[in-house]
């Protein structure tokens, strides 16, 4: 099997991966001790593998490693502030939407991007649903969720 050696940044620092050309970005990532990326589906369904490559969030399972080529990603093990967890964190922490935690990574970093994205007014729970709906939860019902994204929007005001 070829391999092939990328050239990326993971939470900010630069990294060279050694990858084949069908190993998914998760795999890469976890190999490299990025444990905070959950293997649930591996099809693409669940969300518990999303990551930020350039700001966007993807499902890292069917991402290959080798379109990480030159691209910033970044995982929850990057999201702490100066030793301190980030505003998302610290909601989802303090509105309990964090049960056993495994699909936790993932709906941080999707709500991450999900804040990023420019908007006048506070996001309805509608568009709080849609906007996290790759993402599963077995846990929480999904309330805490919302709950946590609307304290990150109203604590940003
Ligand atoms: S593990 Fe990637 S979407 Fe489920
Ligand atoms: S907190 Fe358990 S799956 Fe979401």
């Amino acid at each position: 099997m070829n391999t092939l050696i990328i050239d990326c940044r993971v939470n900010g620092v630069k990294q060279q991966l050694s990858v084949t050309p069908a190993m998914p970005l998760s795999d890469v990532l976890r190999a490299q001790g990025y444990l905070s990326i959950k293997q649930g589906c591996c099809v693409g369904e669940c969300g518990a593998c999303t990551v930020l490559v350039d700001g966007v969030a993807i499902d890292s399972c069917l991402y290959l490693a080798v379109w990480a080529q030159g691209k910033s990603i970044r995982t929850v093990e990057g999201e702490r502030v100066n030793g301190k967890p980030s505003h998302v964190q610290k909601a989802f922490a303090e509105s309990g939407a964090v049960q056993c935690g495994f699909c936790t990574p993932g709906f941080i970093m999707a709500t991450t991007a999900l804040l990023a994205k420019p908007r006048s007014q506070p996001m309805t729970v509608m568009q709080i649903r849609q906007g996290l709906a790759g993402n599963l939860c077995r846990c929480t019902g999904y309330q805490m969720v919302v709950e946590a994204v609307q304290e990150c929007e109203s604590s940003a005001q």
